[in-house]
């Protein structure tokens, strides 16, 4: 094929992901990740993140060129997310790709990590229909985005105006005694229960906020009324019904992001959405978001779980498509920048 090969270098938080494509399609996806190392603080230790990547990078690497079943000669550019996220983590990606690019002396692409997370989706799905809207959920961020163009034309339209998505599921999985990272034990327990059981608040959707906020979120408010409910439980000595307060804490998170996201999608007449992200993985945000859009005539993309968290695929997908468009390469100063804009 005459297709560029391009290979793609995450390592914003915690997962060291390399991935190899060619065009559309995905040849390698090598990932490593210290999740465990931070399981025990509850959360992500920066600190811990940057040491790990370190130490996984480079057989990372050597993991994907072997997958692939190619070289790095054979690679014609190397992208890499050059922000947002942890300074010390981006800054080892960032090395390792001018490191791999001078040496072999391949062109180097610094992405954004929120543009690649709806990029990946071009790798199940195909070329992405423009303008789309796209709904990035994770436990770093919780954004809403208008896509008029992959390669540069990404707009912010609304995000998170305290904790992100993924950290609101991991945060009330801490208080349910569930295991870190949250998310895929709450959508396990909420199986079992009734979502309709409590009534927890929906962040940001009341008329008085809709104004300033219509496309922002807020889970810190659910999170404490959730924390609230089960306390008091607690001290009146009886039993938390687990599963219920998963279910119904999950629906409300689920509520939010889909009605704002079709929101969006109407109010601009856009009838694609793409949902990426750890917790795009929510098999309820799944199901609603597919329900909900049909009577709308919208069409929601969503790539398989393994693409929704963080990985190299995404960075290589986005910057293949940045390669395919005739965008020029970064320069080898390129920095890591942990509050790189969109
Ligand atoms: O994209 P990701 O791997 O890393 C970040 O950039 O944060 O997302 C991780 C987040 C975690 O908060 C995790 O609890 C959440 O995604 N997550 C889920 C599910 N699987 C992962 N949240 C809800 N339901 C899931 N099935
Ligand atoms: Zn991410």
């Amino acid at each position: 094929a005459d297709e560029p090969l391009v290979l793609g270098i995450e390592t914003s938080c915690d997962e060291t992901g390399v991935g190899i494509v060619r065009g559309h399609t995905l040849l390698a996806d090598a990932i490593a990740s210290s999740v465990d190392e931070h399981a025990r603080f509850g959360g992500v230790v920066p600190e811990v993140a940057s040491r790990a990547h370190l130490e996984a990078i480079v057989p990372t690497m050597e993991r994907a060129l072997a997958e692939a079943g190619v070289t790095i000669a054979d690679i014609d550019a190397i992208a890499v997310t050059s922000g947002p996220g942890l300074a010390g983590a981006l800054l080892v990606g960032v090395a390792a790709a001018k490191g791999y690019a001078l040496a072999a002396e391949k062109p180097v692409y610094g992405v954004n990590h929120l543009a690649a997370h709806v990029a990946v989706d071009t790798l199940e799905h195909g070329p992405l229909p423009e303008p789309a809207i796209a709904l990035l959920v994770s436990g770093g961020h919780s954004s809403l985005l208008r896509v008029d163009d992959l390669a540069g034309g990404v707009t912010p339209l609304g995000a998170t105006i305290d904790d992100a998505a993924g950290e609101a599921f991991d945060k009330v999985a801490r208080l349910l005694g569930l295991p870190f990272p949250g998310g895929p034990w709450i959508d396990r327990e909420a199986r079992a229960g009734d979502a309709g059981a409590i009534g927890f608040p929906r962040g940001l959707t009341a008329a008085k906020d809709l104004a300033a906020h219509r496309y922002d979120f807020s889970f810190s408010g659910l999170k404490t009324a959730v924390a609230r409910w089960v306390e008091a439980r607690q001290r009146a000595g009886e039993p938390v019904p687990v599963a219920d307060v998963a279910a119904s804490f999950q629906e409300a998170v689920c509520d939010v992001l889909v009605g704002k996201a079709l929101d969006a999608c109407r109010t601009s007449g856009i009838d694609t959405l793409v949902i990426g992200g750890g917790v795009a993985a929510n098999s309820r945000l799944r199901a609603m978001a597919e329900h909900r859009a049909a009577k709308h005539g919208i069409r929601v993309r969503v790539p398989r779980p393994k693409l929704c968290t963080d990985n190299g695929a995404m960075v290589a997908a986005l910057g293949s498509h940045l390669v395919a468009s005739g965008v020029a390469p970064s320069r080898l100063d390129l920095p890591a920048d942990s509050a790189l804009p969109l």
